[in-house]
């Protein structure tokens, strides 16, 4: 059997702001299948280490490895290119476009260099039936929205 293939490493990690230190020496490493659960007070620096992963933080110092290579993720097209993604507790939907839009938000599928709003819609229609959402991806998404009703119930008239 072939040993676990290492996906992420991370070496020595320092990541200060004025005042203080929220990374200091930080190692971690992650093998495909693995979950890991990162676990710490307010201010341990959880989501310092998550914005170095994504991009939003350069490390001081360390270094991040990624299938065995060194990389520099300078921003989250970065990240996304070497498969890092980030789910964030909140999130915001863009209420002026699609709802099959904010699902590809950033990622849009393209053709001849433009957004190709079929593949797009098609694709969104297939995730939303995954999961089991009874929402038409077509729509602008405020038409879903209601501070009154689940969003995902009814468009609004
Ligand atoms: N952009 C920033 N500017 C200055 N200090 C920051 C910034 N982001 C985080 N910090 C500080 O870094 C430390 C770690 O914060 P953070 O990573 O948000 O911790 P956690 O997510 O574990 O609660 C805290 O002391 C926090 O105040
Ligand atoms: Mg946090």
């Amino acid at each position: 059997m072939s040993s676990p293939h290492e996906l992420l490493r991370i070496e020595g990690v320092r990541k200060a702001f004025p005042g203080v230190v929220a990374l200091d020496e930080v190692g971690f490493d992650l093998r495909r299948g693995e979950v890991h659960a990162l676990l710490g007070e307010n201010g341990a620096g959880k989501s310092t280490l998550i914005k170095v992963l994504s991009g939003a933080h350069r490390p001081d110092r360390g270094r991040v490895l990624v299938d065995g290579e060194e990389v520099v993720i300078r921003d989250a097209q970065d990240a996304a290119r070497l498969g890092i993604a980030t789910i964030y507790q909140e999130f915001n939907l863009v209420p002026d476009v699609t709802v099959a839009e904010n699902i590809f938000l950033g990622r849009q599928p393209r053709r001849f260099g433009l957004i190709d709003h079929r593949r797009m819609e098609n694709d969104a229609a297939l995730l939303l039936d995954r999961v089991g959402v009874n929402v038409s991806p077509a729509p602008r998404c405020a038409a879903w929205a209601s501070p009154s009703s689940r969003w995902w119930r009814s468009p609004r008239r």
